[in-house]
């Protein structure tokens, strides 16, 4: 029986630094958390944060994360990444159930005249070809049609929970309550709202938005690949966190009503509920918001 681990990639700050954080509360998986600089840093912030109790649970926790170095616009560094989980989780007996492809930079223009090349050229390699190169390195551990998964809960407390709406009922018919999560793997990539065509009323952010309507053809179109591959096994979606205070938000976030203004801890909590709760055949291929109302291309 297959057993399941996750993938968190880029995690050294922002929403992934948090997502990882709430997945090793909240899950019992292993988890491998990828960054470009400072891996000890990043390691040790992401356990420091968390409320242990006691030395053997602090021990269990830290053995469950993983860290290795990532840089989404280099491949060699995507294929040693890819290595390092072939180590950690040989193909034998594991397979990847979550895996979060987060990288993305935002250079805000506001006209055509705004448009470096360069620059455009920088956001294009991380939002866009990063989750595709993600997809290319980290899909073939996806479960195929014929791997028998584990039903072992995924979504099992580890540790105590920390915020108020991480406690609330987590029941729900589909997503299942407790534990009880359908089994399939989710491949997760980070779009946005503004990444809607057909809900672009504003303008303006051209590299930036192009980039997030790419990424939501992206997981269209890696979805058709997992039909076949995976059949219901794997999905992939895109996905919308709201506006979420990080230092890519930041220039923002005295524009954006404060209940809107998500704290990365929320953000994480509500990513996580989302893909809890698809179902595969209603759900998938698509761009779901942190309310789970799906984002049209
Ligand atoms: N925050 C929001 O309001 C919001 C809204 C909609 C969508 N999103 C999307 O959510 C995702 C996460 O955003 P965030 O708010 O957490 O942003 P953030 O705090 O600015 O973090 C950005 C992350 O991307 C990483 N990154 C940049 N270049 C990279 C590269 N070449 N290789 C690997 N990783 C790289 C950064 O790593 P370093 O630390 O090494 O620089 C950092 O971990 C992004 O795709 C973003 O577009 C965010």
């Amino acid at each position: 029986m297959s057993k399941p681990w996750i993938l968190v990639s880029p995690a050294s700050r922002g929403i992934g630094h948090a997502l990882t954080r709430h997945l090793l509360r909240t899950t019992t998986a292993p988890i491998l958390a990828t960054a470009r600089t400072d891996l000890p840093g990043v390691r040790s912030s992401i356990l420091n944060s968390l409320s242990t109790t006691s030395s053997e649970e602090k021990d269990a926790v830290s053995k469950r994360l993983h860290l290795t170095h990532l840089d989404v616009t280099s491949e060699p560094s995507l294929a040693s990444a890819s290595a390092e989980a072939r180590r950690l989780f040989p193909a034998e007996t594991h397979h990847l159930r979550l895996a979060f492809a987060l990288p993305g930079v935002l250079r805000p223009e506001k006209s055509p005249a705004d448009v470096d090349y360069d620059a455009a050229l920088r956001t294009l390699r991380v939002n866009v070809l990063g989750p595709l190169m993600l997809m290319k390195w980290f899909g073939d551990f996806l479960p195929r049609k014929s791997v028998e998964v584990s039903l072992d809960p995924l979504f099992t407390s580890a540790l105590p929970t920390t915020s108020e709406s991480e406690s609330e009922d987590r029941g729900g018919e589909e997503g299942g309550g407790k534990g009880k999560a359908s089994p399939h793997a989710t491949f997760l990539l980070a779009s946005a709202r503004v990444g809607s065509t057909s809900d672009n009323r504003l303008g303006g952010w051209y590299t930036y938005r192009a980039s997030k309507s790419a990424v939501i053809s992206l997981a269209r179109t890696y979805d058709l690949f997992l039909r076949n591959r995976s059949g219901d096994k794997a999905v992939s979606i895109a996905y919308h966190p709201g506006t979420v205070r990080t230092d890519l938000s930041r220039e923002y976030w005295d524009r954006v009503r404060p209940e809107k203004l998500f704290t990365p801890e929320y953000a994480a909590e509500r990513m996580v509920e989302i893909v809890r709760t698809r179902r595969v055949a209603e759900h998938r291929g698509r761009c779901w918001d942190w309310r789970g109302e799906e984002v049209l291309p």
